[in-house]
């Protein structure tokens, strides 16, 4: 998969106390919330890193949250468990991810999803993990991630995972 690119006069950024994280609106509140109070802090403390795109204006027209965590293998579909040893086992995690209202139905979700699972795969190259797994808010949610091959989790209608397998074909086929 080529670099992503995001349409002219937007660029992605690292999130840094500059950045006008108090004014994002997506329609979600949590999503907001996290931005506003707890990405900054969670950054600064080495446990999640934010990147937001930034628009012409310096406002923030999205943005998307990567951590790390573990499953246990029993948390796995059989057929991706059962290569792998019966313990916890590293993931990585698309924490939050979101659009600004404005800027929503553009293709920016999209690329923003693009751009996550490129860094979660350059990641993999240094640091391994299984499964890019995420928690949905909703069901509206739930179908936007689906069409990126995410599945469910047996058992766990709202934990979605793409397996390090998976994302290896589709960074090599887009
Ligand atoms: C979900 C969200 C990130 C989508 O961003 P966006 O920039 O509007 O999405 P895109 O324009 O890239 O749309 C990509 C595709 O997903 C579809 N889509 C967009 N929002 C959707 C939603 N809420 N539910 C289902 N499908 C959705 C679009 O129709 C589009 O389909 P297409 O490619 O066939 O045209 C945005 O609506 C948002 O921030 N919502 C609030 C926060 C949120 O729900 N985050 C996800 C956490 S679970």
């Amino acid at each position: 998969m080529s670099g992503v690119v995001f349409p002219s006069g937007l660029r992605l950024e690292g999130l840094g106390r500059h950045h006008p994280r108090r004014r994002f609106q997506c329609g979600e509140e949590a999503v907001e919330n996290w931005l506003a109070t707890k990405a900054l802090q969670h950054q600064e403390k080495h446990l999640s890193v934010t990147k937001v795109l930034v628009d012409a204006d310096a406002g923030i027209a999205g943005y998307y949250t990567l951590a790390t965590g573990q499953v246990d293998f029993g948390d796995l579909p059989s057929e991706v468990g059962r290569e792998l040893p019966r313990r916890q086992l590293p993931v990585a995690i698309l924490a939050w991810l979101g659009v600004d209202v404005v800027q929503q139905g553009r293709g920016l979700g999209r690329l923003l999803i693009a751009q996550a699972l490129r860094d979660c795969w350059e990641a993999g190259k240094t640091f391994a993990f299984v499964a890019v797994i995420l928690d949905c808010l909703n069901d509206a949610g739930k179908a936007f991630y689906v069409r990126w091959d995410f599945r469910e989790l047996p058992g766990r209608p709202y934990r979605l995972f793409v397996s390090a397998k998976q994302l290896d074909k589709m960074m090599a086929g887009r």
